[in-house]
């Protein structure tokens, strides 16, 4: 069977690991990131998702990739991480994020849907925050609420089309974002760590195995699914 991945954010962090068990598993992968990704098999497309627009220079170069695809794997990973809060966030940061973490994977959608077989599946990433909030993460929490509504209404629209979909929230991840983030501050990563049953932070491979098993359940479909090592509530 031709698999193949298409994945957002694999030039490093949970997207890398991702795309890296997947080409494990015989999938074709092709990332799309404005960074290229480290794995030599890996096709990448590069793109800004965050430019209005990136569908009109990106469709013609993916789906000559996808004609004889008979199960497409689509990852929404990309995102952008800001510090801000509801009284002081510019309205052009807070559409740039919307525009990666939320208007480029309902565009995506719509360009690779098309060569999407049955049990082809759209796997979409949140986060613990998609479901609660902390202080000073506003876009960020924002956006990822809106993963989780465009991934049920996702699952609502394809009734029936054999295309099954889910939302994978990880917890503290050890990537770029969460370290650039928390500033490389070992005092707050050690804190981060004890938040959680294992005391330790997540490897994007543990993510990488629970989208690979979102991405081939289709008992799944419309399915929140936690990964954060149970998270400690304060
Ligand atoms: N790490 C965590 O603790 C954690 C926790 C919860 C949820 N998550 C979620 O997991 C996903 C992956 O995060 P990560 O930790 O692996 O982050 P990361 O290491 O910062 O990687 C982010 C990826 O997104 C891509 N990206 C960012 N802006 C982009 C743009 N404008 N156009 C195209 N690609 C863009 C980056 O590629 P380029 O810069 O090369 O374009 C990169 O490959 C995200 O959805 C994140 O919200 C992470």
């Amino acid at each position: 069977m031709n698999k193949y991945l298409v994945i957002t954010g694999a030039s490093r962090g949970i997207g890398l690991a991702t795309a890296k068990l997947f080409l494990e598993h015989n999938f074709m992968v092709i990332n799309l990131s404005r960074g290229v990704c480290p794995l030599s098999e890996v096709i990448h497309i590069p793109v800004d998702l965050a430019q209005s627009g990136f569908e009109e220079h990106l469709q013609p170069r993916l789906l000559p990739h996808l004609e004889n695809a008979e199960m497409v794997v689509l990852v929404h990973n990309a995102a952008r991480l800001e510090q801000d809060m509801v009284n002081q966030i510019q309205a052009n940061s807070f559409r740039n994020i919307l525009e990666i973490n939320v208007v480029a994977p309902t565009i995506l959608n719509q360009i690779v849907l098309p060569a999407m077989g049955n049990g082809s599946a759209i796997i979409y990433i949140g986060s613990t925050l998609s479901e609660k909030a902390v202080a000073g993460t506003f876009s960020y929490v924002t956006s990822k609420h809106a993963v989780v509504g465009l991934m049920r209404a996702t699952c609502q629209d394809l009734m029936g089309t054999g295309i099954h979909t889910a939302c994978v929230c990880p917890g503290f991840t050890d990537t770029e974002m969460l370290r650039t983030h928390l500033n490389n501050d070992q005092a707050i990563l050690e804190h981060i760590k004890g938040m959680n049953a294992q005391h330790r932070l997540i490897d994007p491979e543990e993510i990488a195995q629970t989208i690979y098993f979102a991405a081939t359940q289709p008992v799944l479909n419309g399915a929140v699914i936690h990964a954060n090592l149970g998270q400690k509530e304060a």
